[in-house]
């Protein structure tokens, strides 16, 4: 009997001391997942390594000419605006003038200051000067810049592909891009949600940015690109020796003025450039999270004054058109197309 009743409480006991041991460590545990999930709720991981390629957007390519005022076509225009011949005082001048307007670049405004130092009584002429016009008319056309083109391996028009693109280097051209001033009207694109209603669609649409089908080095994008005109330079005026400046970016940013790669103007050189993608995407409970947990925004989440799409590139850009505006009441002429309606408003 005794032997029973003692059988029977180490029993119990064993059971509640178990029961006791498992409950600390699930507390140990689930404590451990609390403060890792209250640190950085959001975890990160790889779905795939097999991405299909036809799922991607190709990269939009911006080329910009480093000489992006042609000096002679300059000085005709800035002596007509003046109404004064065209002297070699007068050339110095000028010289200056378009230097300055040529390294309006983010972020290199500064530099301007020294080439206007020598022009500074000249300024006040220019008053009524459309500088956004003047910065179109100098430079290069699409013919003076892009010799051939081929899109997968096909020969395409370089004009039909390239389009003015805005950006804060001044005027380029932009091949793919949903920035440029041809797809500037384009409705705001959520890349993964559009995706599925177009890919049984053959046709290219400009509002489409297109997809590569294959990888390797002869496939995607191949341009040539034509020697620029020694009289058109403006030697030490220019961000760049003669050449090109070349921005990869996602089609629906702006390229990032301070990012580009510089090729030097040579004969028989050819640049490459390897792309490797990685997407990143969110599910739904990213979402549900407050802002303030994920520390990010969805592009809906923000409407941007500007620029169409919220992306953090396009914030920070606006953000700097806002600082501009406050700090002088100005605004920089290459995007003049998008901020006029604000600057009426007083932007
Ligand atoms: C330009 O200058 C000339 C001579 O100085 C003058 O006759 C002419 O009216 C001026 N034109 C304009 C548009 O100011
Ligand atoms: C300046 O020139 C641009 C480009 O030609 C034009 O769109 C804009 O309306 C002009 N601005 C003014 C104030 O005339």
């Amino acid at each position: 009997m005794s032997i029973f009743l003692l059988f029977c409480v180490s029993v119990r006991v064993c059971t509640a001391v178990a029961f006791i041991a498992c409950a600390t460590i699930a507390g140990v545990f689930v404590r451990r997942a609390w403060e890792k999930f209250s640190k950085s709720p959001i975890v990160v991981n790889v779905e795939t390594t097999n991405y299909p390629l036809y799922k991607l957007h190709f990269p939009a390519i911006t080329i910009c000419p480093a000489n992006n005022v042609k000096k002679t076509v300059g000085e005709e225009l800035l002596a007509r605006h003046l109404n004064m011949t065209l002297d070699s005082n007068l050339q110095q001048n000028l010289l200056s003038l378009m230097s300055a307007l040529s390294i309006c670049q983010y972020p290199f405004y500064f530099r301007m200051q020294a080439h206007f130092k020598p022009i500074f009584d000249m300024l006040p002429l220019f008053s009524d000067f459309n500088v956004s016009r003047f910065m179109l008319q100098v430079l290069p056309k699409c013919s003076e810049v892009f010799e051939s083109c081929f899109w997968l391996g096909k020969e395409v028009d370089c004009c039909d592909v390239f389009h003015l693109q805005r950006t804060e280097a001044g005027f380029c051209y932009s091949f793919n891009s949903l920035t440029s001033d041809d797809t500037w009207s384009c409705a705001a694109q959520d890349e993964f949600s559009q995706h599925a209603a177009q890919k049984e669609k053959d046709e290219y649409t400009k509002c489409q940015p297109r997809h590569n089908i294959a990888s390797g080095t002869t496939t995607g994008f191949e341009v040539f690109l034509l020697h620029s005109n020694p009289e058109n330079s403006l030697g030490a005026g220019q961000r760049d020796k003669n050449g090109f400046r070349v921005y990869l970016h996602h089609p629906t940013h702006f390229p990032e003025a301070g990012k580009g790669v510089f090729l030097p103007e040579q004969k028989g050189k050819a640049f490459r450039v390897e792309v490797t993608p990685s997407v990143t995407q969110s599910s739904a409970e990213v979402r549900a999270l407050s802002i303030a947990q994920r520390q990010c925004l969805f592009p809906d989440e923000m409407r941007l004054q500007v620029f169409h799409t919220y992306t953090q590139q396009n914030c920070l850009m606006e953000c700097r058109l806002h600082h501009v505006a406050n700090f002088c009441g100005c605004h920089p002429y290459f995007f003049s197309a998008f901020t006029g309606k604000y600057m009426e408003k007083g932007f």
